[in-house]
């Protein structure tokens, strides 16, 4: 929206959350708190200001195209503001402020907010929500006229006002003058010794200016975070909320309350999604996938008609189409699996690339390597590829055989069609075409098995 900048608070520690993490880079959904009320800010307007001070590196860290503002103490949220002002000297517009833990917040809410507070022509506004237990929140005072008078915190409430189940969501829009004016008579004479955000309300009413308040029709959009206990229903809300999504896309989830989808994740039609099962960040899944109990995938592309069996891992990897994976398998950062690959039990690959119709079934490591089309890893093969210095590359090229138990050291490479005897360890080239055997010759005595259990 045009000459919209916004303020996000987040310089908080969450004292009530009990952690050493700053409240803001808890997780609901597989993002941070600050993560989310960032994108709802910048569908209103890409001038985006963040108040940080708790674990601010960390903070900046996770946020991209937004400007930083430093408070190195925290001293409430109306010093939080203020904080601010260097960084908006000169602007005359609106300023829109959120609290940095409010993950739910829509877009569309805070444009029909802004658009309420426009249409006014209230020096502020603020988002507010009836609901059932107002507890913890401040309370919005109205005037016999219904005009906002002020807000007044729980802890400086009177049982009168404690009554009031109007609350106030944090999320406010100012005239940008008006409010830097407004921060400088802020004064600290509360419960918390803090400067309160929102007594600049009160204070621009005293003067007659007009403030507007916005009662949202979604309460749950505006609900914060400060407890372990609202960090879990929240999450648990964005979780129910992106199955729903899917499920009307057509997705089958066969049991939502035990599914982890997180918010960014993208499935086809016709999957199925088999109860716990966790899809995490940058994943993206076809049409027509079976994804089987107790695995967990992060951040991979998993093709059309795939199937990944029960309790696999798999991480930052491209899984192609027809390709079964597990069960109890893991697949780690970097690996391609081209379409049709077989990845079958206790099978551990790394960093490699499978190519199309490679089938490695059982107990095998596979890391570092390149393994061309049609190749058979059989069970127990290993890939040693660390020297205890360096990782060293395996390269096994089309059509190639290698017989179960063999260990191939690297950096070595299995040439096209190649057969590796089982039990084999390959430390020199095969060259295409030949057959590799590197073990001991089988001696036999006959008759000597009575003789020895004699003894
Ligand atoms: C605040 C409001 C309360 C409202 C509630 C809604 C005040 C005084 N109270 O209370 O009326 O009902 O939000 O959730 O504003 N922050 C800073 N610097 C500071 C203090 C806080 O950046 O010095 C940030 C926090 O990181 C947080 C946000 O401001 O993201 C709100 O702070 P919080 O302590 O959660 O305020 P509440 O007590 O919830
Ligand atoms: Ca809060």
């Amino acid at each position: 929206m045009e000459n919209l900048r916004v303020l996000i608070l987040a310089a908080g520690k969450g004292t009530r959350m009990k952690s050493g993490k700053a409240k803001v880079l808890h997780q609901v959904g597989g993002a941070t708190l600050i993560e989310h009320v960032v994108r709802a800010a910048r569908s209103v307007s890409s001038d985006v200001l963040v108040v940080v001070g708790h674990q601010a590196d960390r903070v900046k860290s996770l946020l991209t195209d937004v400007v930083f503002v430093d408070q190195t103490e925290q001293l409430g949220t109306g010093h939080a503001a203020m904080s601010a002002r260097d960084a908006l000297k000169g602007f005359s517009g609106e300023l829109l402020v959120l609290p940095g833990d409010v993950p739910l917040i829509g877009g569309d809410s805070l444009e029909q907010f802004v658009q309420f507070h426009r249409d006014g022509g209230y020096a502020a506004s603020v988002l507010t929500a009836e609901i059932a237990d107002p507890f913890g929140y401040g309370r919005i005072v109205r005037r016999s006229n219904n005009d906002v008078d002020s807000i007044v915190e729980q802890r400086d409430a009177s049982p009168e006002i404690l009554k009031i189940c109007e609350i106030n969501s944090s999320i406010y829009v100012f005239d940008t003058v008006s409010l830097f004016e407004a921060l400088t008579r802020v004064r600290n004479e509360n419960s918390q010794s803090e400067y309160y955000l929102t007594d600049v309300i009160g204070i621009l009413t005293s003067r007659g200016q007009k403030v507007g308040a916005y009662k949202t029709g979604a309460p749950v959009e505006i609900l914060g975070i400060n407890t372990r206990q609202e960090l879990a229903a929240i999450d648990r809300f964005l979780r129910n909320q992106k199955c729903e999504v899917l499920m009307a896309d057509g997705v089958t989830i066969m049991d939502p309350e035990s599914t982890f989808i997180d918010l960014d994740v993208q499935i086809g039609r016709d999957t199925v999604i088999h109860p716990s099962v966790q899809l995490e960040r940058g994943t993206v899944i076809g049409e027509d996938v079976t994804i089987r109990s107790f695995s967990r995938i992060t951040n991979c592309r998993i093709g059309s008609r795939s199937k990944v069996l029960e309790s696999c891992v798999l991480v930052d990897s491209d899984i192609g189409e027809d390709v079964s994976v597990g069960p109890f398998a893991h697949v780690r950062m970097g690996t391609t699996l081209e379409d049709t690959v077989r990845v079958g039990n206790f099978v551990e690959i790394k960093k490699s690339r499978l190519g199309r119709g490679t089938k490695s079934g059982h107990l095998a490591y596979v890391g570092d390597a390149t393994v061309g089309k049609n190749v058979n890893v059989s069970a127990g093969v290993i890939t040693a590829n660390y020297d205890g210095k360096n990782k060293n590359e395996t390269h096994i090229e089309d059509d190639a055989f290698v017989g179960t138990n063999s260990t191939l050291i690297a950096p070595v490479r299995v040439g096209s069609g190649a057969f590796v005897a089982a039990g084999s360890t390959i430390t020199d080239d095969v060259p295409p075409e030949a057959l590799a055997i590197a073990r001991e010759r089988q001696v036999l005595k006959e008759g000597r098995a009575p003789h020895r259990k004699k003894k």
